[in-house]
């Protein structure tokens, strides 16, 4: 790793889950633009769709969180937050195109296997009687291995979950110990061999974070050669994002002692050395799939896509519909965010009300803008003929629309982050580190309000 480099780019940047990123969002989008928002997301292009169902609640507060979550309920707020749930899915579902087909479904949250499976079961017959689920539809749930047992995998299994990502974070259990986080209750060999024993059709992830106190290069190192071991379909090597204005238990971390930037960037290159000459292929910047994996084939050929639940294909994915506390939809034109006050959320769902919390409604500018930035984080490279052909302009004249800087671009080419010529931008393997700052680069937003973002490294 060059430090030179290093200085100079690792200054905060957006991470780009999406553009504009979620802190520009606006306090006045109300609850009547999100309800004509839904009308019109009826005619944009892919017509597949996915739903996003949040589940907040978390059994302990890992100190590194920054996931929107909330400490566990009493069980009848469960209760309340699970039928609110399910009313806002009847709700939106007034307004949504029924014969469109769902080829996503995500549980996330929180932790959704930290309440009742009876619960997740109620809503996943909801979303089967009221929409069109694909027969090949991924079905997702994120899950934290200390609250799993092989009942409670059986039961999800028949519900229909078929995608499992364990937050495992980290191996080492003095790692965990000191994020205050407990282990899996089950070896994590033992629940990926359970979960795909009987079905083809079943994938496994596992997330990692790197930058923890207690980590070093080497532990780091061990934990990703121990995931190897277990050949998960997926894996993620999360770079810890450091954000105590977010959530001020994070504070505990510095006082525990954070790896130096040097360390931290060397962990991420041998871990993805590691996983490199171990048969996993490379997918945007933290991203690993096995080379059967339908995310490295539309990668390869320029398809792959990205929303708040991560990767996706730009054949298969299209527009998310959220329900739940802090729930994201993603709108071709427009994102709305539901409130993240479980208890303003049910009120609002017993009123009849949707949610919505704040949004954003996106300008042509802005669309544009979105899919470079997206094409850049998802593909490593931007074809101007070829973006420019999906919004029936010249590519002169879409990159006059967009933030095109020649002098930065020549300056990230100086640095050896990317290569270009008129036509095409392609992230080089060294520049992979700081995508997110070439991204930037064509954000016309950045450095229009003070705001606040985490580190590339
Ligand atoms: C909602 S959590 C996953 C489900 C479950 N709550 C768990 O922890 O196992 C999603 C993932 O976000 C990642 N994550 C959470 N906080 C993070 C942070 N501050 N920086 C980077 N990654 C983070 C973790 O890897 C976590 O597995
Ligand atoms: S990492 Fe997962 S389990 Fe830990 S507090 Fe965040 S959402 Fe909850």
């Amino acid at each position: 790793m060059n430090n030179e480099l290093l200085q100079k780019y690792n200054t905060p940047v957006p991470r780009y889950t999406s553009y504009p990123p979620a802190n520009f969002f606006k306090d006045d989008y109300t609850a009547a633009d999100y309800q004509l928002a839904l009308k019109e997301s009826n005619s944009w292009e892919p017509k597949s769709v996915s739903l996003y169902l949040h589940i907040p609640f978390c059994k302990k507060m890992c100190f590194y969180c920054g996931c929107n979550m909330c400490p566990m309920a009493p069980e009848n707020t469960v209760k309340s937050y699970v039928d609110a749930l399910k009313s806002e899915i009847q709700l939106a579902s007034k307004y949504i195109e029924k014969s469109r087909l769902v080829s996503q479904v995500h549980f996330g949250g929180g932790t959704p296997n930290a309440i009742a499976v009876e619960y997740l079961k109620e809503i996943m017959e909801l979303l089967f009687a009221t929409f069109t689920i694909s027969a090949d539809a991924e079905i997702a749930i994120e899950c934290n291995p200390a609250y799993l047992d092989y009942k409670y995998l059986d039961e999800l299994k028949k519900a229909g979950f078929n995608r499992f990502s364990l937050g495992i974070q980290d191996f080492n259990k003095d790692v965990l110990k000191g994020v205050n986080r407990d282990s899996s209750s089950i070896p994590v060999g033992d629940i990926i061999k359970y979960l795909k024993n009987d079905s083809k059709n079943v994938a496994v992830n596992l997330d990692f974070i790197y930058g923890l106190p207690l980590q070093t290069v080497e532990s780091f190192t061990e934990t990703i050669a121990q995931a190897i071991n277990l050949r998960p379909d997926r894996l993620v090597t999360f770079s810890y994002a450091h954000v105590p204005w977010v959530n001020k238990n994070q504070l505990v971390l510095e006082k525990k002692g954070l790896p130096s930037n040097t360390d931290k960037a060397k962990m991420f290159e041998l871990g993805s050395k590691l996983l490199l000459e171990n048969g996993y292929k490379a997918i945007g910047f933290d991203h690993f799939v096995l080379e059967n994996d339908e995310l490295y084939i539309a990668q390869q050929s320029g398809t792959m896509h990205r929303n708040f639940q991560g990767y996706c294909t730009r054949n298969t994915t299209g527009q998310v519909y959220a329900f739940g506390v802090s729930g994201i939809s993603q709108l071709y034109k427009a994102y709305a965010q539901n409130t993240k006050s479980v208890n303003e959320y049910i009120s609002a769902i017993n009123n009849g009300e949707f949610p919505i919390k704040k949004g954003y409604s996106l300008n042509n500018q802005e669309i544009a803008t979105r899919e470079v930035i997206t094409e850049l984080m998802c593909n490593r490279q931007l074809i101007w003929d070829a973006i420019s052909a999906r919004f029936n302009m010249k590519a002169n004249q879409f990159k006059s629309l967009v933030n095109y800087n020649e002098v930065l671009l020549r300056q990230f080419s100086d640095d050896g982050i990317i290569q270009y010529s008129e036509n095409n931008i392609r992230i080089t393997d060294d520049g992979m580190l700081f995508i997110r700052n070439v991204a930037a680069s064509f954000d016309p937003l950045i450095n229009t309000q003070n705001k606040q973002y985490s580190k590339p490294v």
